[in-house]
Formats: C-alpha cells, structure tokens, sequence
C-alpha cells in the first residue's frame, strides 16, 4: 500500500497505477444506479450547524436541507455538511492556506499576474460540471453512489476542481488558477479524508503562441505546461530531482504526471496534459489549445510541513494551529504528544453489496476524526463460497487519551450500524 497511499487524490488516472488496485471493491466499475437503502446517512454523534443557519459559499446561500435529504438519491452524511464552508484552504495561518498562497506566488511573479485566482467557488455542483463537461466516461468509478456524495441525481458535491475547468473556459478566462474543497467517499487511514482540497490549473494559448516556435501545438502546450510545473516544483521544494511518467486522465492528452524525489521516495505531485480538444471546442475555442493541471494540496502539505495525519488539517487545537505562520513554508510540525491508540476487530461474512467505503461512512458518523483507520486484516472465502471480512478498526484522538468506556461504546454504535444498516450478520 505505500506506494498507493495517495491514490485517492488522483482519481481519475488510469486505476491500474493509481487507484487502490490491490484493495478489494475498490476500483471494480460501479453502475450509477440507485443507492441501496444501507447508503442512507447515519446520525453522527458530531454536532450540527443548526438547520436553520445558512452557508454562503461562492455568493449561493445553503441550508443544511439544501445538502443533507432524507431520500433515497441523497448520500451526504450529517458529518460532511459540518465540513462544508469551512474552506481551510482561505486561511491564510493554515498549512493549506500557506502552501495555496506559496503556489500563487510563483504564479503571479513568473506571469505577471495574468493567472485569475478562484477560491470561493460553490463546492455544489451539477454532474454535469463535474463529469460530462471534461469528458468523464457514463462507466467511470467516479461517478458511482459508492465514491461520489450525492446529493440528488444530478447533484453532486464536486469530487475534483475540474467541475469548474469547462464553465471558467465559456465565460472568457484563459489562464485560471481554481482551489477548492472536494468530497469523495473514501478508506480511512493517516493520509484519506472524505473532504479534501485540489488547486486546478489552465492556460490557454492561440496560434500566435505557438506559430514562431516550429513545434506543433500539442507539443509546444505540453513543452509549456512541463517547463511550468517543474518551476512550480523548485519553488516549493528547491532543487529537487523530477521525472516524468506518461498517464491517463479523461480530460487530458497526452497526460503526465509529475514525480519529485523527496526524502528518499518518489513522491506523485501532480496530473496534468494537454486539454481534450473536445472540451475547448464546447467552450468556444476550437482554434486554441490548452493545458491544465490538478493538484492536491494535503498530500503536498502533509511532505512540505511533516505532518503525519492527515485529520490534523481539521484540529482547532492551539497546539496545532499556533505552529504555523503566514507566508513561512518551511516551517516543520512537532508532533505535541502521541496518544495511545486502540484497536478493535470486526469480522462478519459480507453480503453482494458490502463496500469498504460505506463500511468507513458509518464509522466516520459514528466516531468523526477519532477513526484513524479502517483495516482488512483478514479475508477468506469458505467451501460454500461466502466470504468473511475481518476488519481492525483503529480509533485515537490527536488530542488526548481516550477512556475505555468511551471507545467501547464507539464500536458497539459501529457494529449496531453495520448490522442495521449493511444488512450484515457479524460473527
Ligand atoms: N482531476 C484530477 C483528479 O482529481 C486531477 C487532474 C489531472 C486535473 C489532470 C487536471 C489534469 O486538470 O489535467 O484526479
């Protein structure tokens, strides 16, 4: 699993390299049927914004009764709806925030400041934004009830900053910068989150451009687009060694990705290629050519500022946030104390419909960002062909101990959700 443990932030590349390939369900290809009734939303134990208070995000105003429905097409859990509008990415005091305005600023001095920033953009969007308009297949993983929240059947909660790539292009802009939260069903270890935040890049370029260089323009956009981003990575992590491996994204072709050598790994920074020319044309721009890139900024900021767990981006704890400081990316996280953690196992036979990640959403309702992972320890199938999962489920807090009476009573709230819920018989 190492080498896959960022997998999930970039989805859409070709599964064999980069989805869960060795993990079971999770790259098979799901119909966007119906969900089953188990994808219903658990009440978490969390407290929620109270139904009458509304968000304002990118101008539009939203109730909690806007995401959170009780009807069939409707996977979003309580818990999801707390995250939205908290836009860690726009503090400036917060590593996300720090590592956003970081990469701004290489783009503002190195185009004199022709890159529009968007970072206040309704995470609330159509799937048509966020699928058909960059060209994601009607079979894709992506768009299945099991790794995108739903919130109607032609609603989602983006699951990339590509959902705005196509409207940004038919409105006019040619060189956007867009960073945002996205949401996707996911496992639950140190480096996966439900909500997590992409910076998405695009530069588009007319015949001028390209008419004096003698290349083509395909290559002269890719030639662009890899000068840009190996600058964008020196910026970030000085002189360090890259590559790059040739990818697949639906969006992009060719598609890259690019690698760093960093503390003695190859580390993945980010997808990009040359647009689908598809997706100017539906914009308006059939005579142009253009690149873009998607990165996402938790696994950057995770190598960049040593943090260990993904779920410290979300501590309110001072001694979290009070070690980072506007405009300072070099600053390394210390660790302020390690508390003990506890595991408890699960086993149970599974059923035709189990996931691994509705399995995770009723753990995350039931004990929130005390889940610090959800395990396959063990898995065999009998004679008569039924299948057992044994699952270690880790729980910790980064902030104190836990008692044993309170972990207790977590995953007994566990095991009755999963067998309520999942319509599973635990052994
Ligand atoms: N949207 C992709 C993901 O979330 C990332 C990405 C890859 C964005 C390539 C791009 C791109 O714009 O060209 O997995």
């Amino acid at each position: 699993m190492a080498a896959l443990t960022f997998a999930h932030h970039i989805l859409f590349s070709k599964p064999s390299v980069f989805l869960h390939s060795t993990k079971h369900g999770f790259n098979t290809l799901f119909s966007v049927s119906v969900p089953a009734p188990f994808l219903r939303r658990y009440k978490s134990s969390q407290t929620i914004a109270a139904a009458s208070s509304l968000l304002e995000l990118g101008g539009v105003k939203i109730s909690k009764e806007d995401v959170v429905k009780d009807e069939p097409t409707n996977n979003v859990p309580d818990l999801i709806f707390t995250k939205l509008g908290l836009q860690l990415h726009r503090r400036d005091h917060h590593p996300l925030g720090i590592l956003k305005n970081a990469i701004y600023e290489y783009f503002d001095t190195n185009y004199n400041n022709q890159f529009h920033k968007f970072d206040d953009l309704c995470p609330i969007v159509t799937t048509k934004e966020n699928f058909d308009d960059v060209l994601v297949p009607s079979d894709h993983v992506s768009r299945s009830y099991n790794d995108t929240y739903y919130i109607d059947t032609e609603t989602v909660l983006r699951c990339h900053t590509s959902a705005h790539q196509a409207d940004l292009l038919r409105k006019g802009y040619a060189n956007f910068l867009v960073t945002g939260d996205v949401y996707r069903r996911d496992s639950i270890d140190s480096t996966h989150y439900p909500v997590f935040h992409q910076m998405e890049g695009v530069r588009v370029f007319s015949p001028n451009d390209w008419n004096d260089s003698g290349m083509d323009a395909t290559l002269y956009a890719a030639h662009d687009l890899k000068a840009c981003l190996e600058g964008l990575a020196r910026h970030l992590f000085g002189a360090v060694e890259m590559r790059w491996v040739d990818s697949y994204f639906p969006f992009t072709n060719p598609s890259f990705e690019l690698e760093i050598y960093f503390q003695e790994k190859w580390l993945e920074v980010l997808g990009c290629g040359v647009m689908e020319q598809e997706i100017l044309k539906r914009g308006g721009k059939s005579d142009n050519v253009a690149w873009a890139f998607g990165l996402g900024l938790e696994r950057l900021a995770m190598v960049l500022f040593d943090i260990p767990d993904i779920r410290l981006f979300w501590s309110t704890d001072k001694r979290f946030t009070s070690q980072f400081t506007k405009g300072q990316l070099g600053i390394k996280f210390k660790p302020f104390s390690k508390y003990p953690p506890c595991y408890k196992d699960m086993s149970f036979w599974i059923n035709e419909s189990f996931t691994e990640n509705n399995l995770c959403e009723i753990v995350r309702g039931v004990a929130g960002d005390l889940a610090e992972e959800v395990q396959l320890i063990d898995n065999f199938t009998n004679k008569k062909g039924m299948t057992s999962h044994c699952y270690r489920i880790t729980y910790r807090s980064m902030e104190r101990s836990l008692t044993d009476e309170e972990i207790n009573e977590l995953q007994w709230n566990v095991r009755d959700q999963v067998q309520s819920q999942m319509n599973i018989v635990l052994r």
